[in-house]
């Protein structure tokens, strides 16, 4: 709780402004030639805070790269536009063409795209792997392998990824092992610490909290996060400095929000399991889940708010139950204080629950009389 309040702030120089202000500028001043040389050469040789120009870095966007930083427990962290940019960002940064890429064949879907339509055709080549076997990663090294990506449970099937087996995999073929950490964030997970390179987060989603913004961010080393900034900056994902405002505002209270996502993620698992008309559900604090006994190897702190399952009836039962709910919204994206349903017609009409910050009992009651009008069909 105390780096998620405290890590990046620090008192406003020249006004003595507690909170962060926001840097609302796109360019900035020098008081000669000589300091705006000096300004722009210090930042292409990677020190992220000699600002010239918002698109390569603001003071702004600092204080959220600081804060994510400690609390991923790696040296620098890189904020960017969306999820989207800082993957992309990390990608176009550590691949080029003739390299190998193994990849979770589960994954966010546009991450999915990115790969597949734009780097594939530019000469990386990819291996589609389940993520949580590990005898298949090992099979799909090859001597130019020079990355390995997951993300930390995948979306949508809830594949949970061994990390410190797969770094161990990663550093013995010399590759670099990237993990989006989204679904679970530093509060109940922290990759770096179990030998992950980089991490990544979609910070629109329990970063930022609030279901108020789209942002991205980036961790780890110093080094990859310079080669980063430079695509990021080239690729123009750079984030807008009030978007960066909101996620760290939404950081400060990070650790609280994902105590309680937690515990009603949990609450809801287990009446979805417990229900005939549920086929399966997975989330790995359940006892019964494949990822559970891994799972718990990592995370003591709770296992986030995330929940895939499917009904027995199928596309009726998908549509009945979302459109049923009352305190969930039908809509794309997770990790809002906000309980959000996503109907999976082209995923053999699964739903994926994105549990909020709203009381248990009243989730339960929603989610039950949900339920009810399924069994009713
Ligand atoms: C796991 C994951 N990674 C990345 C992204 C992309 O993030 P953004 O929408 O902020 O670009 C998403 C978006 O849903 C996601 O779920």
């Amino acid at each position: 709780m105390t780096a998620a309040i405290h890590a990046g702030e620090s008192v406003d120089r020249t006004t003595g402004a507690l909170a962060a202000p926001i840097y609302q500028t796109a360019t900035f001043a020098f008081e000669s030639a000589q300091a705006k040389e000096d300004a722009v050469d210090a930042s292409m040789e990677g020190s992220p805070d000699a600002y010239f120009y918002s698109r390569t870095s603001n003071p702004t966007n600092r204080v959220l790269e600081e804060k994510v930083a400690a609390l991923e427990g790696a040296e620098d962290a890189l904020a960017c536009a969306s999820g989207m940019g800082a993957i992309s960002a990390v990608l176009f940064s550590q691949l080029t063409a003739g390299d190998h890429l193994v990849l979770s064949d589960n994954l966010f879907v546009i991450t999915e795209i990115l790969i597949n339509q734009t780097l594939r055709p530019l000469g990386i080549e990819v291996t589609p792997v389940d993520i949580s076997d590990l005898e298949a990663i090992r099979a799909a090294i090859r001597p130019n392998t020079r990355m390995i990506f997951t993300e930390s449970i995948t979306n949508p099937y809830m594949r949970f990824a061994d990390l410190s087996a797969i770094a161990e995999i990663s550093r013995d073929a010399g590759a670099k092992f990237v993990v989006d950490n989204t679904f679970f964030t530093p509060s109940l997970l922290k990759p770096l610490a179990f030998g992950a390179d980089i991490v990544v987060h979609s910070a629109t989603k329990y970063l930022s909290g609030h279901g108020d913004t789209v942002s991205g961010i980036v961790a780890g080393s110093a080094a990859d996060m310079g080669l980063a900034r430079i695509q990021m900056d080239a690729l123009g994902a750079a984030a807008s400095p009030f978007n960066s405002w909101l996620v760290a505002r939404g950081v400060r209270t990070l650790p609280l929000r994902m105590r309680q996502h937690s515990a009603n993620g949990h609450a809801i698992a287990e009446v979805l399991r417990d229900h005939p008309e549920v086929d399966w559900v997975r989330y790995p604090g359940l006892d019964t889940d494949a990822a559970h006994d891994v799972a718990s190897k990592y995370m003591p702190n709770g296992f986030g708010g995330m929940i895939s399952f499917r009904m027995t009836k199928g596309k009726p039962a998908m549509a009945t139950f979302c459109e049923s709910l009352e305190l969930a919204g039908v809509a794309v994206s997770l990790g809002d204080l906000h309980t959000l349903a996503y109907p999976m017609p082209k995923r053999d009409f699964m739903v994926r629950l994105s549990v909020g910050c709203e009381d248990p009992d009243d989730l339960i009651a929603d989610v039950t009389q949900a339920l009810d009008k399924v069994a009713a069909l």
